[in-house]
Order: structure tokens, then sequence, then C-alpha cells
């Protein structure tokens, strides 16, 4: 998959204090063909805020993103950032994809840079943010390796450097960790909750893992149905900072059993539509 997150130029990032919505998407609707992924759907993100998105696989769950980012034409509804109607992609919106979407022909620095270049950012800026972010991601020392020479995890520290260079004011996420194994998956993480204190963005966050989905998210969102839509939106009221003692708290498990109900009621449904 190619890089698409850069952006022909780049706004500053506007805190519009905490209660402001900076995605708003109305009566989503979006098909390939005689295939009607989605319909009607309706989401908000505000500032500061983070979204998690789940839902069992071929939901359509990458097609929203995409949406959102205006990388897919929708059919009906709409998608706004800030004030700004999303027809095809914008500034300041960056995207981390599954598999990384990184280019194999470029170092971790010139994958870094490029949505910065794309974007006509001075080459004074751009030797301060590259290895500013590089570190931020703990890639120091790697600047010069290619993605092939380096592991899953790595490859996707590089593909959050990338997303996070161009100081994105919405970061939309698709399953950022499926691709690694559990352990990486677990320090990442817990460096993007850490990252994400730093420096808090609207985050919209597709996982097909409920923990991961409770533990990062302020809502968790759960996708359903053919054609899907919006089953239910549970809130996370876990307090953060969230460590990896939040995974330990009661409460964490309380939700985590919610979300996982609203999903498996789901399983159950499509198990026996498939033995009907
Ligand atoms: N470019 C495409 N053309 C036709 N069908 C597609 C395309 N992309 C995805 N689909 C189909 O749309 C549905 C939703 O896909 P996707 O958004 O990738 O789901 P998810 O990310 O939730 O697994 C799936 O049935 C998938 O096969
Ligand atoms: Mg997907």
């Amino acid at each position: 998959m190619v890089a698409v997150s850069t952006r022909e130029k780049l706004k500053p990032m506007v805190n519009s204090g905490n209660n402001a919505i900076r995605i708003r998407v109305r009566g989503l609707g979006k098909r390939y063909g005689a295939l009607e992924v989605f319909r009607g759907i309706d989401l908000e993100a505000g500032d500061h805020e983070i979204v998690a998105i789940v839902g069992p696989s071929g939901c359509g769950k990458t097609t929203l993103l995409r949406c959102i980012d205006g990388l897919l034409a929708v059919d009906s509804g709409e998608v706004v950032v800030d004030s700004e109607r999303v027809t095809s992609p914008i500034a300041g919106v960056a995207m981390v994809f599954q598999h990384f979407g990184l280019f194999p022909w470029k170092t971790v620095y010139d994958n870094v840079a490029y949505g910065l270049r794309m974007a006509g950012i001075s080459r004074a800026e751009i030797t301060r943010r590259v290895p500013h972010f590089i570190n931020l991601v703990g890639l120091k020392g790697f600047e010069k390796a290619f993605p092939y020479q380096m592991s899953g995890g790595m490859q996707q520290r590089c593909g959050l450097a990338r997303a996070l260079a161009i100081e994105p004011r919405v970061l939309l996420m698709d399953e950022p960790f499926a691709a690694v194994d559990a352990q990486t998956r677990e320090i990442l993480q817990f460096e993007l909750l850490r990252i994400w204190e730093q420096r808090p963005t609207t985050m919209l966050f597709v996982t097909h893992s409920i923990e991961e989905a409770v533990l990062m998210g302020d809502r968790v969102v759960v996708l359903k149905g053919r054609p899907s839509n919006i089953h239910e939106t549970i809130a996370i009221d876990l307090p953060r900072p969230r460590t990896r003692d939040t995974l330990r708290e009661p409460r964490f498990g309380e939700l985590r059993e919610r979300v996982w109900g609203t999903l498996m009621s789901e399983a159950r449904q499509a198990e026996f539509q498939l033995g009907a």
C-alpha cells in the first residue's frame, strides 16, 4: 500500500478547546458496486478525544477511515473536519496503516521526511522535525535503515513518526498494531498513549482487539450489520493517563465484557445465519 498521508500544505494545529468537535460524520453511506458497506453512519470526535472503532472483519472499518481521510468518495452523507467538508485529502489529517505503508526504497529518515517535503516545509524545519519524531518513537540510530532491515514493530514506529511529523490535527489509525507480535503490540500501545499524553490529538483508532479499544478509547464505537451501522457507543470512563495498571482495574474488565457482549451477540447471529 502506498503511503498517502501527505497533504499539499500544512496548517498549524489549532487548539479550539476540549469540547470542540473536530470530526463530524453525518449520514455516511458507501458502496462498492452491488456491495453496500455501510449506511447512515453518524459519528463525532472532539478535540483531544480518542474514539476507538471495533467491528467484525469486513464490516467497513478501513473503508470508513478512507472516506474520512478523503481518499474514497462517499455515496451519501458528509464528512467535516473542523469546518472543512472533506472531498479529497485535506491538510492536517494523517493516517497510519495496518501494513505500515512505508516506501521500501526510502530510509527511515526519508520516509518520515517525505510528507513534509510534499507539503513544502522548509529544509531547516524538516531537519529539525524529522530527528525529533524519530527520537520520539524510539528509532534513534535507525535513520539510515530501510524498512526491510527492520522488524514489523520498528516499521510501525516509522509509520507513526511519519504521521506525527506533519503535526496532525487528526490522526486516523487503521489497526496499527495488528501486524506485529503480541509483546511488541503491548509496548507500542503504551508508547502511543505516552506520545498522545504529550501531545493529544483527535484520534480515530480502528482495531479488532476489544482490550485495545477499551485501553485507548474515550469511547468505543461498535460497528455491525450488513450494511453496517453503529450498533452501540460505549463511554470509557477510565482515568488517564492509562498505563499497565489500567488493565488490572475492575472497571477495565467490566467495560471489556460490555464491548465483548455487544460484539459476540453479532458473532452468534452470524453463525446462525451461516448454519441456516
Ligand atoms: N476496493 C474495493 N472494492 C470492492 N470491495 C471492497 C473494496 N475494499 C473493500 N471491499 C469490501 O468492502 C467490505 C468492507 O471492507 P473493509 O472496509 O476493508 O472492512 P474492514 O476494514 O472492517 O475489515 C468488505 O466486504 C470488502 O471485501
Ligand atoms: Mg480493515
